[in-house]
């Protein structure tokens, strides 16, 4: 027998609506488990219309999604392609497997997102694509990234792995760019297992996206009746998620706005509940620009120095509490030094990637979890640390 232990607060569970079992349940029943069956066409659907957007392709990752764009802008060696450090690692790797280099840009110490203002010092004339990363479903200047893509006739393309729900003066995180791929893996706030979804808004990649999606061929079109047979017409992969995975995710995502406002009220209690060690320069909370309606992903602090952060993460462990440093910089990796590039002083990234602490936060935490957590970081505080002369930037 298993011994659950209801001591520990992990830094994330999947959340479960109840109703997963039914849907795979159904799939089974009809008897179509591959991509493209009922539950993906369902799914497809309800997403278009609530990302409001042309086009969303079910895929098995955002991983996959990532490496579709790659693919349908044809960005190849001697490319580049504009991203954060601070990142997760599919981004780069989807555009550095094609043999372009990713070109790591600072990051905004506020939002920890790509800094807009230096983006335009690292444009080359090799530059094919803009890879904005939604920090915690936070939106980076869409404006401004937008703006300077145009400009320079780039494609931009919204990593918003972390953006389900999540909007940018109204409009839904990836759906501003070209390309947007979105995330269902198990740590994201609307998931089946591992999953992701490509944001098609470029009308002109439409057809090609299908294609591609679909190991390069026009099957899709042959379903619709638009040929009268199927056959190989381009380069392509196995990208599509199944059916099985696509029942998981049905109803996840059609309770999609109550599983966000539920994060958003574990979220707001982390936020008031630090307020005073902020003010005492103790620490850092998360900042939402304006025209930002986060999805509230993730509730991180921001810590004065690395030390301690080391040793609140460590003394969290001892209160059973299992909070995770984020991320450690892709410059500073063995590929990333191999395949990337890095433009400027990465300086935010290094100084934040050393001071960040991620806390548990899953939907299904009670308020009561939340009140644990946020007291065992406050006896920490008041125990080790020492107000900075210098407010925490
Ligand atoms: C910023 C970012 N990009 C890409 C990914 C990859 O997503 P997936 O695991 O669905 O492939 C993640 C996943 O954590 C992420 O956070």
């Amino acid at each position: 027998m298993r011994i659950l232990d209801t001591t520990h607060i992990p830094f994330n569970r999947p959340y479960v609506t109840g109703r997963e079992l039914d849907a795979i349940a159904e799939a089974v029943s009809q008897a179509h488990l591959s991509a493209g069956g009922s539950f993906s066409n369902r799914c497809r659907a309800l997403l278009e219309e609530v990302l409001n957007c042309p086009m969303a392709l079910l895929v098995h990752s955002c991983t996959a999604a990532l490496e579709l764009s790659a693919l349908l802008l044809e960005v190849g060696p001697g490319d580049e392609v504009i991203m954060p450090s601070y990142t997760f690692v599919t981004t780069a790797t989807a555009f550095a497997l094609r043999g372009a280099t990713p070109v790591f840009v600072d990051i905004r110490p506020d939002t920890l997102n790509l800094n807009e203002n230096l983006v335009e010092s690292a444009i080359t004339e090799r530059t094919r694509a803009i890879v904005p990363v939604h920090y915690a479903g936070v939106a980076c200047d869409m404006s401004a990234l937008a703006q300077l893509a145009d400009a320079y006739s780039l494609a931009l393309v919204e990593d918003a792995a972390q953006g389900m729900c999540a909007t940018y003066n109204g409009q839904p995180l990836g759906t501003v760019g070209a390309l947007g791929a979105i995330s269902f893996h198990e740590t994201k706030n609307v998931t089946c297992g591992h999953g992701g979804v490509l944001v098609v808004n470029d009308e002109q990649l439409m057809t090609r996206a299908e294609v591609l999606s679909d190991k390069g061929t026009n099957r899709s079109s042959f379903f619709r009746g638009q040929v009268d047979k199927y056959t190989w017409t381009d380069v392509g992969s196995a990208y599509a998620l199944s059916d099985l995975a696509a029942a998981f995710l049905w109803p996840q995502l059609q309770e999609s706005a109550s599983i966000t406002e539920n994060r958003r009220q574990l979220w707001n209690e982390y936020h008031s509940g630090f307020a005073d060690a902020e003010r005492e320069g103790l620490l850092r909370r998360p900042v939402i620009p304006d025209g930002c309606d986060h999805n509230a992903h993730m509730y991180y602090l921001i810590m004065p120095d690395r030390a301690a952060r080391d040793r609140l993460i460590a003394e969290l462990e001892q209160a059973r509490i299992n909070a995770v440093f984020h991320y450690i910089p892709l410059h500073s990796s063995p590929a990333g030094r191999r395949y990337g590039r890095t433009h400027a002083s990465l300086a935010v990234t290094d100084d934040m990637s050393d001071r960040l602490v991620r806390l548990p936060m899953w939907n299904g935490m009670t308020p009561a979890l939340i009140d644990r957590v946020i007291d065992a970081v406050v006896k920490t505080l008041g125990r080790s640390l020492r107000p900075m002369s210098v407010p925490v930037r």
